[in-house]
C-alpha cells in the first residue's frame, strides 16, 4: 500500500511543469481559408511546427457560429491553444469566453478581437499590420503614379472599398484617403463602396455600382482593405469598359492574388500592392504561441507588422529584398 503511494507521487513529479513538443497542439483558425493570404499563414505556421516538432490544426470558420464549434472542437482535441483570425470582431468576448473554458491558451492574428466597450481587447496578445502606415503608403503610391501619368487630382474619382465593421479596414482606407486628400483629390470625389464580405467578388459587386453612377468620372483609383478589395473595383473597371491606363488600383497584401496579377501578359488596372508578411503573421505567432505552451513565456502584447510598396516593374526586387522566394 505505501510502495503503491509512493509510486503514485514520484510519477505525479515526473510530469513535467510544462508539454513535450510532440504533445503539442495550436490551433490556427482563419475567417477566410480559401484566401491566398490566409493560405500562406497556414503554411508558415506548419513551417514552425515542423522546426519544432508540435502539430498545427487548420480551421476554416466564416463566421460566428463555426468559430465556436471550432474552440470546442480544438477543446475536445486536446489542444493547448489557438491562434484566430476572427471572422468578426465583435466576436471578442465570446471567443475569449470559449477559450477560458475549454483551458486554451488565445492569440489573434490580423483582426483584433473588440471587447462589449467597443474598445479592443487588450488582455489577447495580437500580430496586425500597421494599418494606418500602410494605407498612407498606398495612398502615396496611387498620388504619384497618377502625377507621373499627368493626371489633375481633382480629375480622379476614388473608389473606396470599404467594409467598417473591420477597424483595421478604416484604418487602412483612411490612410490612404487622407493623403490623396492631401495630394489634391477633393472629397466629393471618394466614392464609398460598401462590401458585403471582405472577399473580390463581393468588391466587384460594390465597386460596380459606384461605376454605374458616376459615368462622367474621367480617371480612376481604387483602394481597399486587401487586394481581393482592389482587385474587385479593378475587374468592375474592366467590366464597364474603363481601360488599364484610366484605372490605378493599388492593393494590400502581395500574395498569389496580387502576384498572379502582375504575371499578365498585359497590364491591368491593378498598379500595386504593399506587401505584407505572411511569414511574420504565420510563422512568428505559432512560435509565440508554443513558447507560451511550453516554456510560460507570454507572448507581446501587441505587435503591428509594415509593408513595402511594390508594382508590376519592380515586385520580384521587392519580394527578393524582402527574403520571399
Ligand atoms: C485582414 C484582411 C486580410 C489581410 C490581413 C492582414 O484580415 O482581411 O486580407 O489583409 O488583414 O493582417
Amino acid at each position: 500500500m505505501k510502495l503503491l503511494k509512493l509510486a503514485a507521487t514520484v510519477a505525479a513529479l515526473a510530469v513535467p511543469a510544462f508539454a513535450f513538443a510532440q504533445d503539442v497542439k495550436i490551433g490556427f483558425v482563419v475567417k477566410q481559408p480559401e484566401e491566398p493570404w490566409f493560405q500562406d499563414e497556414w503554411k508558415f505556421a506548419d513551417i514552425a511546427a515542423a522546426e519544432k516538432g508540435f502539430d498545427v490544426i487548420q480551421i476554416g470558420a466564416v463566421d460566428g457560429e463555426k468559430v465556436m464549434a471550432a474552440i470546442d472542437n480544438l477543446g475536445a482535441q486536446g489542444a493547448d491553444g489557438f491562434i484566430i483570425c476572427t471572422p468578426d470582431v465583435n466576436l471578442g468576448p465570446g471567443i475569449v469566453a470559449k477559450a477560458a473554458a475549454n483551458g486554451l491558451k488565445l492569440m489573434t492574428v490580423d483582426d483584433r478581437l473588440i471587447g462589449a466597450n467597443g474598445e479592443p481587447i487588450e488582455g489577447v496578445p495580437h500580430m496586425g499590420i500597421s494599418a494606418r502606415k500602410i494605407g498612407e503608403d498606398v495612398g502615396n503610391a496611387i498620388a504619384d503614379a497618377a502625377t507621373e501619368r499627368g493626371w489633375s487630382l481633382d480629375e480622379i474619382g476614388v473608389i473606396r472599398v470599404s467594409y467598417d465593421q473591420l477597424p483595421t479596414a478604416v484604418d487602412r482606407v483612411e490612410g490612404a484617403l487622407d493623403m490623396l486628400r492631401e495630394a489634391g483629390v477633393p472629397e466629393a470625389n471618394i466614392f464609398d463602396a460598401p462590401q458585403a464580405r471582405t472577399d473580390t467578388e463581393a468588391a466587384l459587386n460594390a465597386a460596380t455600382i459606384v461605376l454605374n453612377k458616376n459615368p462622367d468620372v474621367k480617371y480612376w483609383a481604387a483602394v481597399g482593405l486587401n487586394d481581393e478589395a482592389v482587385l474587385g473595383a479593378v475587374r468592375a473597371a474592366e467590366s464597364v469598359g474603363i481601360s488599364p491606363d484610366h484605372m490605378i488600383g493599388v492593393g494590400i497584401g502581395g500574395s498569389d492574388s496580387a502576384i498572379n496579377e502582375f504575371e499578365k501578359p498585359d497590364a491591368t488596372g491593378f498598379y500595386g500592392t504593399v506587401i505584407i508578411s505572411p511569414k511574420r503573421h504565420g510563422y512568428e505567432t505559432a512560435m509565440n504561441m508554443y513558447e507560451w505552451i511550453t516554456e510560460g513565456k507570454e507572448p507581446d502584447p501587441l505587435i503591428l507588422t509594415s509593408g513595402a510598396l511594390a508594382t508590376r516593374d519592380d515586385y520580384k526586387e521587392v519580394r527578393a529584398s524582402l527574403g520571399i522566394e
